[in-house]
């Protein structure tokens, strides 16, 4: 079996479309751990899969690449806040928000915090998807160490955390503004009328057509006005192709 058969298998196996990944970074990193496991061969991986639920889980984490921290990119998380209160907030209506491919909770409890800072009385609904289901079990947890908290400010961090040994928990105020679900942002529809989508560090995973087709389906279930928020490496060129207008730096707004 070669890597483009073993996609096929994971698809299969796993429901997880490795053809919409930009490949060679995809066939890098899955020989990197195969050799970190101990074998050369791609039907060994598989065997290895098959009968190792450990292994699987561990194949599964690695392509999922989970890394993310509260307000990452603070200045940018600045510029969001900014926006937020000056286009979204202007009237007292609760705002419908998307987190999408969220990882451990860490973007969408940030936007949390950012909402309850300056709209503390509103019903906001923040959903937050993803498409690793261990990830979200740690997200509805809320506990974070030092490295994940590291750009939280103090007092933000003395309202909304309990410090418990080495761990930072998150308070059932901000946990209670979010909702996780599993969701695949390439093999699944989109929900409607959200406010702001929240999208980061994982579509540049992705080979470009996929990644188009991601932009439109968000435009597609963005309400007027509404903005999509994108990672720090993440500019989108053809902004206008998807009926955008550029905000600020990695902001688009629906026109
Ligand atoms: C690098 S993390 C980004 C987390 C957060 N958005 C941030 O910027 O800090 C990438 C996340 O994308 C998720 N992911 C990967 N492929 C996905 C897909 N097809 N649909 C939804 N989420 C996906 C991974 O499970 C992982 O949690």
């Amino acid at each position: 079996m070669d890597l483009v058969q073993f996609e096929k298998w994971v698809f299969r196996e796993f429901n997880i479309n490795l053809s919409a990944y930009k490949s060679n970074q995809l066939h890098r990193r899955i020989l990197s751990l195969m050799s970190r496991v101990g074998v050369d061969k791609v039907d060994d991986y598989v065997t290895l899969l098959k009968k190792d639920k450990a292994q699987r889980e561990k194949f599964l984490d690695f392509i999922t690449i989970n890394v993310t921290e509260f307000f990452r990119n603070p200045e940018i998380f600045e510029e969001l806040s900014k926006k937020i209160k000056q286009e979204l907030l202007s009237s007292s209506r609760p705002l419908k928000i998307w987190s999408a491919a969220c990882s451990i909770g860490a973007e969408p409890y940030s936007i949390a915090m950012i909402l309850d800072q300056c709209s503390p009385r509103v019903n906001h609904k923040i959903i937050a998807t993803d498409i690793d289901s261990n990830i979200l079990q740690r997200a509805k947890k809320g506990e974070y160490v030092q490295t994940e908290i590291k750009n939280v400010k103090k007092n933000l961090l003395d309202k909304y955390f309990i410090k418990s040994n080495d761990k930072y928990v998150i308070k059932d105020k901000i946990k209670n503004m979010v909702s996780f679900k599993k969701h695949d942002l390439i093999l699944q529809n989109y929900d409607k009328n959200f406010d702001l989508i929240v999208c980061r560090n994982v579509v540049i995973y992705f080979k470009p057509d996929i990644k188009d087709a991601i932009y439109k389906k968000f435009s597609e279930s963005l309400k007027k006005g509404g903005l999509l928020f994108v990672g720090a490496t993440e500019s989108i060129y053809n902004y206008k192709d998807f009926g955008f207008e550029k905000s600020s730096t990695f902001i688009y707004k629906k026109i």
